[in-house]
C-alpha cells in the first residue's frame, strides 16, 4: 500500500498515523515512540506553564530526532467576577463535603491561588524550542500567535468539531484540519464551551471533505484497518489514534485505571462537564453522577483547577469514582503492547486489508 500523500510530505514521516495528544496519559515516551514507529507523535502540553513545557519537550527531543507534534489548549479565559467567585466557593465546598462523606480528606484551593496559563507563553516556548508542528484545541489562535509561528516555520494542525469551526479554521489558513467526530474519546475539541456540536464522524468528515480545501486528519473510533480506511474513503488524509494506545507500555494510566478500561461497558462512555468545565468523553462514575446537572459545575479552566487536588488524591488510593477516565466510543481491547508494536500491528493490518 502506498501511504504517501499531503501529510506524510508535510509532515516528512512515513505513515499518514497520528498518535493523539493525551493530557495525562501521553508521555515524551509514547510521542517518541509513535515518532520512531514513523508515524506522527503528540506531546500533550495542555494548560502547562511555559517552564513545564519546556522540560517535557526538551524529554521528547532526546527520545527521537523524528519530527513530532506538541498540542495545547486555545480557550478563551473567563474573566473572575462575583458571580464567579460564588459559585466557585459553592462548588468547592459542595465537592470538599462530598470528597469527606467518601473517605478522601481534600482541601481545594482558594480561586485566588490558582494559576492560569496564558498560551502566549506556551507558544514562545514552542519557537524557543524549535518544535516544527503545533497542534490545537477550544477555538482558533489569535492573529498574532499564527503570523508568529508561520514566520519560524512551525505548521499549525486546528481541530474542528463542526463544518462551521473547519470553515473558521480554513478562513485563518492554519495548515491541517483534524476533524474530531462525537465518537472520540477525552475532551471535544469544540469552540463554544457550552452549546457543543455533537456530530457523528462520518457526517462530519463527509461534509468538510466537501466543502474545505484543506488536508483533513480524522479522529473519533479509529482503531483497526477498517475504521482507518472509513475514514480514507471519506477523505482523510490523517489518521488519528487516542483510545487505542490507552493500555501501552508508553501510557502514563496506572494500573487499576488500565483495569478500569478493561471492564467497561459500551453504556458507561458519556460525555461530561463535570471534571473540568468543558465536555469531554470518559467513563461514567459516581463524581460524574452527582456533579453532572449540579450547579457546581464552573467554566473551564476554574472547574478543572477546583477538582484537581481531588482526582490527584483519588488516583493515590486508587478510586475511580473520582478520577477522569477518558475514553471514546470504540471499545477494543486495550492491549498492553508498546505504543510502537500498537502502530506497527495497525499499519500492517491496513496493508494486508489492502492485498
Ligand atoms: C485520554 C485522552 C486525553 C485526551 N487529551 C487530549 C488533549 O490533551 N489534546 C487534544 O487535542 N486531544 C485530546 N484528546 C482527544 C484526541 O486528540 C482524539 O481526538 C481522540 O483520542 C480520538 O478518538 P479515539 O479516542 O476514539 O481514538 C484526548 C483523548 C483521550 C482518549
Amino acid at each position: 500500500m502506498n501511504w504517501n500523500n499531503s501529510i506524510t510530505s508535510l509532515f516528512d514521516i512515513q505513515y499518514p498515523i497520528v498518535q493523539s495528544p493525551m493530557f495525562g496519559v501521553t508521555t515524551p515516551q509514547m510521542t517518541a515512540a509513535s515518532s520512531n514507529a514513523g508515524c506522527l507523535g503528540s506531546l500533550a502540553l495542555a494548560d502547562l506553564n511555559a517552564e513545564n513545557c519546556i522540560r517535557l519537550i526538551n524529554e521528547t527531543q532526546k527520545l527521537t530526532d523524528k519530527p513530532f507534534a506538541v498540542n495545547i489548549f486555545v480557550n478563551e479565559i473567563p474573566k473572575i467576577d462575583d458571580t464567579l467567585t460564588h459559585r466557585y466557593y459553592k462548588a468547592k465546598s459542595f465537592i470538599e463535603n462530598l470528597a469527606n462523606e467518601n473517605g478522601l480528606k481534600v482541601v481545594l484551593p482558594e480561586l485566588n491561588t490558582i494559576k492560569i496559563t496564558d498560551y502566549h507563553d506556551q507558544v514562545e516556548a514552542i519557537i524557543h524550542q524549535k518544535c516544527k508542528i503545533l497542534s490545537f484545541i477550544f477555538g482558533c489562535l489569535d492573529d498574532e500567535s499564527i503570523t508568529l509561528l508561520k514566520k519560524n516555520n512551525v505548521l499549525l494542525i486546528g481541530t474542528c468539531t463542526s463544518l462551521e469551526e473547519a470553515k473558521i479554521l480554513s478562513e485563518k489558513e492554519i495548515d491541517i484540519i483534524c476533524v474530531q467526530g462525537i465518537e472520540a474519546g477525552g475532551h471535544r475539541g469544540s469552540f463554544n464551551p457550552n452549546n457543543i456540536p455533537e456530530i457523528g464522524g462520518l457526517s462530519l468528515l463527509s461534509q468538510i471533505t466537501e466543502n474545505v480545501k484543506n488536508p483533513l486528519i480524522y479522529a473519533g473510533g479509529i482503531y483497526n484497518a477498517k475504521t482507518l480506511l472509513a475514514a480514507k474513503n471519506l477523505g482523510a488524509k490523517g489518521f488519528q489514534v487516542g483510545s487505542l494506545l490507552l493500555g501501552s507500555t508508553e501510557s502514563a494510566l496506572k494500573p487499576f485505571e488500565k483495569n478500569r478500561l478493561k471492564l467497561v461497558k459500551e453504556h458507561e462512555i458519556v460525555l461530561t462537564k463535570s471534571f473540568s468545565g468543558r465536555y469531554a468523553r470518559g467513563i461514567k462514575n459516581k463524581f460524574i453522577e452527582i456533579l453532572e446537572h449540579s450547579d457546581y459545575v464552573l467554566p473551564y479552566p476554574y472547574q478543572n483547577k477546583l477538582t484537581y487536588e481531588l482526582r490527584k488524591i483519588a488516583k493515590e488510593k486508587e478510586l475511580t469514582d473520582f478520577v477522569g477516565i477518558w475514553l471514546g466510543q470504540s471499545i477494543n481491547g486495550f492491549s498492553e503492547k508498546s505504543t510502537f508494536e500498537l502502530l506497527n500491528d495497525l499499519i500492517q493490518e491496513t496493508e494486508d486489508f489492502m492485498l
